[in-house]
C-alpha cells in the first residue's frame, strides 16, 4: 500500500470517531449546560452511525494507512453496547492501536470488559484534584471520587499506563495544578496539560483565560526537574518532559502557544458520520448516507482518499492571523 498523504506531505495514520454526542458531564470549556437549552441538541438514535457503520469505516480508514483509532464523544461509555463496539473495531485488520478517551465516570462498571474486547489504551480527563474546582469546570455534575473510582478500575483491569488530560483555565484551576501533577507522579500514568482551546462557538473562549504550556514548563520543572523526551516520529499532540528524579513523565498540549499541525495525521468521523479533515473545520463531509444509500467499501476508501489528498488544513497556525473567531463544529460532535 503507498501512504497516503494530504497536501501540505502529512500521511493518514490516526482516526478519532465520535461514538456518541452525549455526555454525564457539563465541561464549561466544551458542552456549557447554558447551550444546551435548545431542544433537541443531541442526535436521536437514528441519527448515529450504528456499530456496523462504524466497522466499515475503520476498515475503509484501516486501508489507507490508519493504524491507530481514538474513541471519543460526548462520553463514549454511555453509548449502549459500547463494549461490542470496541470488541468489533479492535478485530480490524490493521489497527493495532485502539484508544479510548473518557470523563472515567462510567469505567467501574466497563473497564474489566473494555479490556476483554481488547481496548489498547484509555485516557481519562481530570482537570482538577479540588473538588469545588472539579464541579465547577464539569458543570456541577460528578465528582473527584468518582474519577479516581473509575482510574481504580482501569488499574484494576489493567490499564497500568494511563493519560491524564487536564485543561488549563486562567484563575479557574491553574492554582490547583501542582496538587494534580503531585499526585500523579510515580503512579505510571502521565498527566497532559491542555491549553484551553477556541474549539467549538459556545465554550466562551477568550485568550485572556489561556496559560501558556511555557509558564506551567517553568513553575514545574522549579519544583521537579524536567528533561525534554524526543518526539515520537509522527503526529504526537504533547511535547513530553520526564521528571529528572525518575518519577514518570509529564506532557503539554500547546495547540494555541505552539500549533502541532505540521505533521498532524488525524482524520476525524462524528457521530453522525461527518467526516472532518481538522479539529476546526467548518464543515464536514457526509459518510452516513452514503453507506446507507448503498455505497461499498472499495468506493468509500475512493472517497476518503480523495478527501485527504486535498486536505490543507493547519488552522492552529492560521489562527493568529484570521480576523476574528470563525465557527467551527463543537467539540462533543467532533470529538477531542
Ligand atoms: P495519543 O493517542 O496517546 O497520541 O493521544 P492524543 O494526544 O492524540 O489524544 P488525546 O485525545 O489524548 O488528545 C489530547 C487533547 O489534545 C485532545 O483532547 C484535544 O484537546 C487536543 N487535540 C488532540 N488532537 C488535536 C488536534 O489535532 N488539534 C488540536 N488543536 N488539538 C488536538
Ligand atoms: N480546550 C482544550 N481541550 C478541550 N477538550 C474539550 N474541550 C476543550 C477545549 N475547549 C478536551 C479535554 C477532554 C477531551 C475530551 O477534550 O481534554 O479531556
Ligand atoms: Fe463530557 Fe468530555 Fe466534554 Fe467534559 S470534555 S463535557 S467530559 S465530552
Ligand atoms: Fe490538525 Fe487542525 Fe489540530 Fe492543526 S488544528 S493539529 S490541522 S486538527
Amino acid at each position: 500500500m503507498t501512504q497516503l498523504n494530504d497536501t501540505l506531505a502529512r500521511p493518514l495514520r490516526d482516526l478519532r470517531i465520535s461514538v456518541l454526542d452525549r455526555c454525564n458531564l457539563r465541561c464549561t470549556y466544551c458542552m456549557p449546560e447554558e447551550s444546551l437549552h435548545a431542544r433537541g441538541v443531541f442526535l436521536r438514535p437514528h441519527y448515529l452511525l450504528s456499530d456496523g457503520e462504524i466497522e466499515l469505516l475503520v476498515r475503509v480508514f484501516a486501508r489507507l494507512g490508519v493504524h491507530k483509532v481514538r474513541l471519543t464523544g460526548g462520553e463514549p461509555l454511555l453509548r449502549p453496547g459500547f463494549v461490542e463496539l470496541v470488541g468489533r473495531i479492535a478485530s480490524v485488520e490493521g489497527v493495532t492501536d485502539l484508544a479510548l478517551t473518557t470523563n472515567a465516570v462510567l469505567l467501574p462498571r466497563h473497564a474489566a470488559a473494555l479490556k476483554e474486547a481488547g481496548l489498547g489504551r484509555i485516557t481519562v480527563s481530570l482537570d482538577s484534584l479540588d473538588e469545588q474546582v472539579f464541579r465547577k469546570m464539569a458543570g456541577n455534575r460528578g465528582s473527584v471520587q468518582e474519577v479516581f473510582d473509575g482510574i481504580r478500575a482501569a488499574e484494576e483491569a489493567g490499564f497500568a499506563k494511563l493519560k491524564i488530560n487536564t485543561v488549563v483555565q486562567r484563575d479557574i484551576n491553574d492554582h490547583t495544578l501542582m496538587d494534580l501533577v503531585s499526585y500523579f507522579r510515580n503512579t505510571g500514568h502521565t498527566v497532559r496539560l491542555i491549553e484551553f482551546m477556541d474549539v467549538g462557538n459556545v465554550n466562551h473562549w477568550d485568550r485572556k483565560l489561556v496559560v501558556p504550556s511555557a509558564d506551567l514548563l517553568k513553575m514545574i520543572h522549579d519544583r521537579w526537574p524536567l528533561m525534554p523526551v524526543a518526539k515520537q516520529p509522527l503526529g504526537e499532540t504533547a511535547r513530553r518532559y520526564a521528571f529528572s528524579d525518575g518519577a514518570g513523565e509529564i506532557g503539554f498540549i500547546s495547540s494555541i502557544t505552539e500549533p502541532f499541525c505540521g505533521d498532524c495525521s488525524r482524520a476525524r468521523v462524528t457521530a453522525e458520520g461527518l467526516f472532518y479533515s481538522c479539529l476546526f473545520s467548518a464543515k464536514g463531509t457526509v459518510l452516513r448516507d452514503k453507506i446507507r444509500e448503498g455505497m461499498g467499501e472499495d468506493e468509500l476508501v475512493e472517497v476518503i482518499r480523495g478527501l485527504w489528498s486535498k486536505r490543507a488544513d493547519r488552522y492552529s497556525e492560521l489562527r493568529n492571523h484570521l480576523p476574528q473567531r470563525q465557527p467551527h463544529v463543537e467539540m462533543y460532535r467532533m470529538g477531542g
